[in-house]
Formats: C-alpha cells, structure tokens, sequence
C-alpha cells in the first residue's frame, strides 16, 4: 500500500513538472467561460469583402463632425501658423488669463524645475548631478524664440531634452509657455512693470 501511494505520488509530481514547461503555444489560452470574449474582427490594413474599395479602414463619411479630436487649430496644437511658421501672437482659442498664469507656475515647478530651476537659469538638481549642459532661459537666443517654438520644446523635445507631450495637455503647455514668458520677462523688468500702487510705496 505504502508503495503504491510513493508511485502514485512521484507520478503526479513528473506530470506537474512535465506540465511546466513553458513551451510557446499558438493555440490561444484555454477559456473555461467564453462569454463573447473572443469573436469575429478585422484588423487594421486588413482587406475585406464588405467595401466597394476592400479595405477594413473607411474615410469617416462627409461632413462627419469632429468631437473632440478636430485639432484643426494649428496655433494651439502645433504652435503653428497655416504656413507652418512658429506663431509668436498667443492662440486665439485659449484666453490668457491669471489663473492660465497660475497654473503655468504651478505645472512649471513640477515638470520643468528639476533641470531649468525655479528661475529658468537651467541650474535645477538634475543638471547639478551631472547631466549634459541646460541653457538659461535668461540667454538672448532664447528670450528671442517665438512662443510656438517655446510650445513646440515642452511637446517635441529639442536634442537632448525629452518631449513632455505625454505628461502636458496642450492648454498646460500653452500656460507654462506664458509662465516661461513671464520668467524671461521678470530678469529684464523695468520699474514702469511693477504695478503703480507698489511703485509708489516701496
Ligand atoms: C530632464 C531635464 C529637462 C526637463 C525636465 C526639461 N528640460 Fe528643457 N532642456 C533640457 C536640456 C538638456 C536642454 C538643452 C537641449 C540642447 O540644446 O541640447 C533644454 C532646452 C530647453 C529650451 C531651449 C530650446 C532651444 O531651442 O535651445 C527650452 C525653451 C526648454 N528647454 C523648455 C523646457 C520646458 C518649458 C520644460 C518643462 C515642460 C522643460 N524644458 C523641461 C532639459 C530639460
């Protein structure tokens, strides 16, 4: 009996790790409850029977509207203008006002901060451990970019500077453009800036 029992025992422990293997498989995964998991689909580029032009991907009908996802506006999108020049007027669609400035501020200390510190002088911590050089904001080269070129860094990157248009939505990048403005303009301010109530009582 005892016997039996070791046998039987060591048996199922090789089929275990026989079972274990790892080999690849084409077959999909067993699926004890398909529900309408897996069912009938074209993949993109695929051709097929159903069009007149046999293709799976459709042009969207005429006069379809856009919701959401237009993004037409070259200016705020792309920081652009229709002949694809930087834009250097801010973008109609989106009014700057002081929250917009605010919030620049705000999403700047977060994003940008790190490698151009807090007063754009391209000294923040990661550049003092060492990474490759950070320009200064405060550079005539770069107090001279349009805005759209400005927009067109935080989206795409430049050389060595990552893209950050996964991390910004277009309107934080447009407010973080105006608060980089802002930086640029608080180096080079004169006293005709300061508002006339603190002018006249320092
Ligand atoms: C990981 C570090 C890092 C972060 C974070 C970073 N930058 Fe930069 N930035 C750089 C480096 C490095 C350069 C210089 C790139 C070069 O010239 O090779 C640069 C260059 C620039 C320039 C000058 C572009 C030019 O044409 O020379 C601007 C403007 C700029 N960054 C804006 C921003 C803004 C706005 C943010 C926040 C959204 C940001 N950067 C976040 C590293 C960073």
């Amino acid at each position: 009996m005892k016997t039996a029992l070791r046998w039987s025992s060591g048996l199922a422990l090789l089929a275990l790790l026989a079972g274990c293997r790892g080999d690849p498989s084409r077959q999909p995964p067993i699926h004890v409850v398909p529900n309408m998991d897996t069912q009938d689909r074209y993949n993109a580029y695929e051709p097929s029977g159903i069009f007149a032009d046999g293709r799976v991907m459709q042009e969207p009908p005429q006069g379809t509207v856009a919701r959401g996802q237009e993004r037409a506006d070259d200016a705020l999108w792309r920081g652009r203008s229709p002949d694809g020049e930087f834009i250097t007027k801010w973008p109609e669609a989106l009014p700057l006002t002081a929250e917009l400035m605010k919030r620049g501020q705000q999403r700047y200390n977060i994003f940008c901060a790190p490698c151009h510190d807090a007063a754009g002088e391209g000294k923040g911590i990661v550049q003092q451990r060492g990474l490759v050089p950070i320009p200064s904001y405060h550079e005539q080269r770069i107090r001279e970019l349009p805005i759209g070129q400005i927009y067109e860094v935080i989206r795409n990157g430049v050389r060595t500077m990552p893209a950050y248009r996964h991390q910004i939505p277009v309107e934080d990048r447009w407010a973080i453009v105006a608060y980089v403005r802002a930086l640029q303009r608080s180096q080079y301010a004169s006293a005709q800036d300061a508002d006339t109530a603190k002018r006249e009582n320092p």
